[in-house]
Formats: C-alpha cells, structure tokens, sequence
C-alpha cells in the first residue's frame, strides 16, 4: 500500500496573524506546487482567515487545532465545525496530550469532536501518547489501546477516510528527547494492528499514522522509513519555515 505521506504542522499558540502570514508565504514559496507529500499548516483560530487566501491555488491545506463537537450555541470562548469550515479549514487536531492534560479533555470528550469532525467533512489528526511514567509501567500499549478505543467510539469504517493518528508520546513533546525509531515503529504496527481489527485491513492499510514529538529535520528521516510511519506532526520545528521545508523535503525524499 503506498500512503502518500503527511508532514503537518502545529503552531499551537504561536504567530499572530501577520507572522502567520509571513510564515506561509515562504512555505507556499517553496512547497506550494508539489504533489508528493501532503502539506498541513494548523495556525491558531486567530489567524485562519489571514492564512486560508494565502493557500488559494497552492497543495497546501489549512487545518486548526480543537473545536467544539455542537454547532453552536452558548459556548463561551469555543468554535465550531462550521466555523472552521467556514476558513477553508480541511483538518483539525483533536485530543492533543496539552488539550488532555492541560484542559481536562478526556477519550470521551474526544470522541464526540472527532464524531462532530466527521460529520462536518473535516478531517480529524487524532491524537494518541504515553506519559513518562506510563512507558516505565510498561503501559505504553494499553494506554494507546485506551485512547484508540475512546477516542473512536462509534465511527464506522466508511468514516475513517482521510482520519489521521498521530502517535505523539508525551515525554517526547518539546523536550528534545525524540522517540526512538524502533520506539515509535513498534506503536505505529500496534496501531495499524488495532486499526485492522476495529475496522479492515484494508481501513488499516490506508490510513496514515503520523509520528509526533521532538521531530525536526535532523530525525526525520530515520522515523519516515519505518514501515508504519506516514509523516510528522510537528510542532516547534513547524514555526520556522526553513525546518518545516526541509521536513517536507525528507518526507518526498522517501515517498
Ligand atoms: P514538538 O511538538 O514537535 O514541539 O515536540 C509536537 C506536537 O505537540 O504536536
């Protein structure tokens, strides 16, 4: 199965919309006509609507960080589906381990954005991770089932086109410390294996499973040629446009 790779980039609560903007100039620039790799950039809310026409007639595809699962209403702060539709938005993060831990999102809650994503055509980067301490328990692999098994409660197979993992241990999130390949390749088999028994072996064979944590252009290419790793979910890497091209570049260079 040849899985077009993914490299996606999370800016998290960084850029206001003019850096945004300049940000994705240079990316565009350089990587906006290619077809090999599939490009992501998930600015936050603030600066969608700057970056959506900047994306016009370029490969690169505008994806935000959380929303609400209700189409609206009395959510003080939130953001819709639609709304996000609304900014051209193709993708949404959902469950990050700094949503979890940090704003009390749990795999239920989770679930009913990913189930509301689905629902409104957006594509959901669900993702997965051990902590620290779960690894040591050598939990790694129960925690992962428990959060594949929440988080995708009730999606059917036919709604799992275009859904990403993306398997980010937390200790290795904007610590430096990058898992290992044979770390990460052995939770990508785990999951693509989950994956086939929930769904098919086909829904496993094509959905792409995304490494996260730690990686930049000096890692990436011993994570990309492991057999169950489809690209990056990049964070701090992804605020500079020469690293984010250049994990770009690694990931065609593989494809
Ligand atoms: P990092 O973040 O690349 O800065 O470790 C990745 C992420 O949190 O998605």
């Amino acid at each position: 199965m040849n899985r077009k790779y993914l490299i996606a980039g999370n800016w998290k609560m960084n850029k206001t919309s003019d850096e945004a903007a300049e940000l994705v100039r240079e990316i565009v620039q350089t990587v906006g006509q290619q077809m090999d790799v599939e490009v992501v950039v998930c600015p936050p809310f603030t600066a969608l609507s700057a970056v959506a026409p900047l994306l016009e007639g370029a490969t690169v595809k505008l994806g935000a960080q959380n929303m609400h699962p209700s189409a609206s209403g009395a959510f003080t702060g939130e953001i819709s589906a639609e709304m996000l539709r609304s900014h051209f938005s193709s993708y949404v993060i959902l469950g990050h381990s700094e949503r979890r831990s940090l704003f009390g999102e749990t795999d239920a809650s989770v679930n009913e954005k990913v189930r509301a994503a689905i629902k409104n055509q957006l594509k959901p980067i669900l993702c997965v991770g051990e902590t620290l301490e779960e690894r040591e328990a050598n939990e790694t692999l129960s925690v992962i089932e428990r959060q594949l098994e929440g988080g995708l409660k009730d999606v059917d197979g036919e709604a799992t086109v275009g859904l990403v993992v993306a398997y980010e241990p937390v200790w290795a999130i904007g610590t430096g410390k990058v898992a290992s390949p044979e770390q990460a390749q052995e939770v990508h088999a785990f999951i693509r294996g989950w994956l086939k028994t929930r769904f098919s072996e086909s829904v496993s064979q094509k959905m792409r499973l995304l490494y996260g944590g730690s990686m930049k252009p000096s890692n990436a290419q011993e994570l990309l040629t492991q057999t169950d790793i489809d690209g990056g979910l990049i964070g701090g890497a992804a605020l500079d446009a020469n690293s984010f091209i250049d994990l770009v570049t690694a990931a065609r260079e593989q494809g």
